[in-house]
Parts: C-alpha cells; sequence; structure tokens
C-alpha cells in the first residue's frame, strides 16, 4: 500500500491534517489505535482560539461548529470572593468559541469518509521504517492483519503516549510536573454563567465551562495522586459551591453529573519536532496544562504549518518549509507553555509554597483585573496569537 502521507493518529490534528491536504489534492491514511466510537466521545478541551475556528471552516467542517459552537467576548476571573471580566472583544477584537474536542473530531471524521479518506481504526503494533530516506514506510496490524504503508512523509499525530517521538534520536526534552491534578465533571445542568469562570479559593482553583446550553463542565484542583473514590457526587457540588462562592451571591445550578475523572497537570516539550521524514504533531510532541485552554489549539497550529509546509514540497518542490517546521512550531509553542504555566500559578494553591506565594498570586490577579495592559495580555494569549509565519508581538 502506498499513499503520500501517513498520518499516525486520528485525533484532531491528524484529521484536520489529512483534510486539509485532501483539499490540495495531497493524498494519505490515517492509521488510529483506538475505535471510533472511543475517539468521538472521549471528553476533552473545548474552546477555541479565533484562529482555529477559522482553520476549521476553511477545512470545511465549519457549519455546526457555527451553529452549536458558543461565542464567548470574555472571560471571568474570580478570587476574594469576587468577580472580575476580561472582555476579550474589547481588548483584542476577537472572540473564542466554545464547542467540544470531540465534536471537532467526530465533524472531522464525516468529512474525511465523505470524501472517501482511508481512516482505519482499531490499529495496532505501529512501527516506523526508514525515516531518514525518502521512502519511509509503516508497519501495523489492522484488526487482526499485518500491514505495511509506503509514504513520502510519516505525520506522528499519536498524542502524548504515542510512538512517533521515541523515534526521533537526540530528542530533547523540557519538563514540568505540577503538584496537583484536576477533578473533571460533565453535569447536565444548564451553565450557572454565559462565560467561563476561573477561580482562585484558599481550597484551591476551580473552573466553570460548559458545553451546550444545557450541559455544564466543571474542573476541581484536587491533590496530584487523588483517587476518585475519594470525590463522590455530594463532595464535588460541595466544593464547586465554596470555591465559586461570590458576596453577591453567585447561583450554581446542579445536575446529574455525565462523566467525571482525573487528569494530572503537567507542561513537556520534545524538540526537535522532526527527524528525516517524520513529523510530529500537538500531544505527540508538546503537553500544555489545560489552564490557558492552549493544547488542542497548538495542535492544530502545529497542522497548519506543516499543511502549508507539505503543500510547498508537493507544488514546488520545496524543502525550506519542511526544514525549519520545529522553529516556527516551537515559537508558539513556548509562548503557550508560558501562559498556560503563568495562568496555572496564577489560579491554584500549591501545597508546597507558602504564605508569600499566595500573596503573590493575589497581586498578580488584582493587577490582571485592573490593569488594561496586562488584561490585554491575558486577552491576546487566550483568543489566540497571530498565524503569520515568524509574526512578532508589534
Ligand atoms: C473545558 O471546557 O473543558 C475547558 C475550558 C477552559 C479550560 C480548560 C478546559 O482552560
Amino acid at each position: 500500500m502506498r499513499t503520500q502521507v501517513a498520518v499516525i493518529g486520528a485525533g484532531p490534528a491528524g484529521l484536520l491534517l489529512s483534510q486539509l491536504l485532501h483539499l490540495q489534492g495531497i493524498d494519505s491514511v490515517i492509521l488510529e489505535r483506538r475505535d471510533r466510537d472511543y475517539v468521538e466521545h472521549r471528553v476533552r478541551a473545548g474552546v477555541l482560539e479565533h484562529g482555529t475556528v477559522e482553520t476549521l471552516r476553511e477545512a470545511g467542517v465549519g457549519n455546526r461548529l457555527d451553529s452549536e459552537g458558543l461565542r464567548h467576548e470574555g472571560t471571568e476571573l474570580r478570587f476574594a470572593r469576587a468577580a472580575h471580566r476580561i472582555d476579550f472583544a474589547e481588548l483584542t477584537g476577537r472572540t473564542i468559541t466554545v464547542y467540544g474536542q470531540q465534536e471537532v473530531v467526530k465533524d472531522l471524521i464525516a468529512a474525511r469518509l465523505d470524501a472517501g479518506g482511508d481512516l482505519r481504526f482499531e490499529v495496532t503494533a505501529v512501527a516506523l521504517h526508514d525515516l531518514d530516506t525518502d521512502r519511509p514506510r509503516v508497519t501495523f496490524d489492522h484488526q487482526g492483519e499485518p500491514g505495511a504503508l509506503e509514504a513520502d512523509f510519516v505525520i506522528g499525530a499519536d498524542g502524548f503516549h504515542g510512538v512517533s517521538r521515541r523515534q526521533v534520536p537526540g530528542l530533547r526534552v523540557y519538563e514540568r510536573a505540577y503538584p496537583f491534578s484536576w477533578l473533571g465533571i460533565l453535569s447536565e445542568a444548564p451553565p450557572s454563567s454565559q462565560e467561563l469562570i476561573y477561580a482562585r479559593h484558599a481550597n484551591g482553583f476551580a473552573l466553570h465551562s460548559m458545553r451546550s446550553p444545557t450541559v455544564t463542565r466543571m474542573y476541581l484542583q484536587v491533590p496530584l495522586s487523588e483517587d476518585i473514590a475519594a470525590w463522590p457526587d455530594e463532595r464535588i457540588w460541595s466544593e464547586l459551591h465554596t470555591r465559586l462562592a461570590t458576596d453577591d451571591g453567585f447561583a450554581l445550578t446542579e445536575g446529574p453529573l455525565l462523566d467525571k475523572g482525573i487528569t494530572p497537570m503537567r507542561s513537556f516539550v520534545a524538540t526537535p519536532m522532526q527527524h528525516g521524514r517524520l513529523l510530529l504533531a500537538g500531544d505527540a510532541a508538546h503537553i500544555v496544562p489545560p489552564t490557558g485552554a492552549k493544547g488542542m489549539n497548538l495542535a492544530i497550529a502545529d497542522v497548519r504549518l506543516l499543511s502549508h509546509a507539505l503543500a510547498g514540497y508537493y507544488t514546488e518542490r520545496r524543502e525550506d518549509l519542511l526544514a525549519d517546521y520545529t522553529d516556527f512550531a516551537l515559537k508558539r509553542v513556548w509562548r503557550a507553555t508560558h501562559f498556560s504555566w503563568w495562568m496555572t500559578t496564577m489560579l491554584h494553591t500549591d501545597p508546597h509554597d507558602d504564605a508569600f506565594s499566595e500573596q503573590l498570586a493575589l497581586a498578580q490577579l488584582d493587577y490582571v483585573t485592573t490593569s488594561r495592559a496586562m488584561s490585554t495580555s491575558l486577552a491576546e494569549n487566550y483568543t489566540g496569537l497571530p498565524y503569520e509565519r515568524g509574526w512578532s508581538y508589534r
């Protein structure tokens, strides 16, 4: 079997790349370890930057996103029992859209299959070969049958636990583990606020988010190795009420829980994001803590660069766009890594920190919510940085 681009992983990165390549007449095959039902239903992130929404529209998957996505013009920071709004639209002219990652995945899978795309689920034992030649190969098992795929390029979009990153010799890794996790819930209840609420409380961080007018998504900071059994529903609700409380009487609407899970928080950046004919995208190369809502947006930004670089290769035999992929991708990745770390430390209580750090975080929150310069900085990072290659902040 032969294709132009072999894509490992049917998450947002792999699917979107395959779709963007297809629109430019470039052929690809996607190999995914899980089954279709699993990838379409795993509950993940939900915030799309302005540029992410535009990219999805350009990829031809903007219809349901435009009708069902919730456009937000700002967000709220909450601390010391008071609410403070950051007005993205006014400060940057940009907005964000709340639309679940699994909805993006469903739309992309439907688009790939409609266009006759080759997308294989339940592919195991993936191994990459001859990456430093111009005929790389992938071998695998597909539903029990051995298979082999020859390509011009292999894209490692197989997530943090995938096999691709391990094929890059001399990989350098930068890492930070945060001393807490997030307990996330999905509740069948209308959101209690029109916008997202990021709250700092002495008991820890809480986040109010949503998926639709009838489904609320919320998170609580919990200890690092917390057991979900320690969090019966009543405890979750009681802690959400406590951490989100304001002096002007904020009311949180409860509902039956549809999903409940714990995720550790880490920052991780691997470089280079390429080796020979292998190029990495998304979580395979970098992870950010979810506090800045950057994870899926970074994956999509990687794919925009890759799609452009591969198109340059196929139309004009240009190698330069591929050669500097890592450098361009990492500029955005490190900005987002800093932003996510900054949001995380400002909003969480660190069990190892002292009263001094607590006061620094509160001083920072006060500054961000009262200085136009600081709130503009938060807003421009949150709604998304420019997409031009080698952009500057001016
Ligand atoms: C979510 O809705 O799942 C969500 C929103 C904002 C974040 C992280 C997760 O920062």
